[in-house]
């Protein structure tokens, strides 16, 4: 068993405003490819492309949000989501080595990836999400 890591797939950053968040990177020369809103995490999301990976900006759709709650304290960067090859034997693995898991199995996340996230307690207070692309 291992954790077969791919690459850096997205840095998800809190924003209290999509359309502000979106002119704001727009000046910096970003742009967005994708927008969506994913009722399942209570959040509306732009993706905006780095080369291979993205940036997903995440704006609550609700009070009830953990965004939300996250942006009552700060707004920045809230999570980096790392790519493995598969998402099972990567949770299998972190869990025969005792990691600290906010998802023991892995969710069903946006165009079918399958998603799961550590506790930022094993991780120096970064919140990893892993996930998996849905095989073709
Ligand atoms: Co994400």
């Amino acid at each position: 068993m291992s954790i077969r890591i791919k690459r850096i797939d997205h840095l998800g950053i809190a924003v209290p405003a999509l359309a502000e968040a979106r002119v704001a990177f727009e000046a910096l020369g970003f742009r967005v490819d994708t927008e969506h809103e994913v009722p399942t995490e209570k959040v509306k999301v732009a993706f905006l492309p780095v080369g291979e990976s993205h940036l997903e900006l995440l704006e609550p759709a609700e009070p009830a949000s953990v965004i939300a709650k996250f942006l009552e304290k700060r707004s920045g960067v809230h999570h980096v989501c790392i790519q493995v090859e598969d998402i099972d034997e990567a949770l299998d693995e972190l869990k025969a080595r005792g990691v600290r898991l906010l998802d023991e199995t892995p969710r069903v996340g946006a165009s079918g990836c399958r998603v799961a996230f550590i506790h930022p307690k094993a991780a120096a207070g970064v919140l990893f999400e892993l996930k998996e692309e849905p095989k073709a």
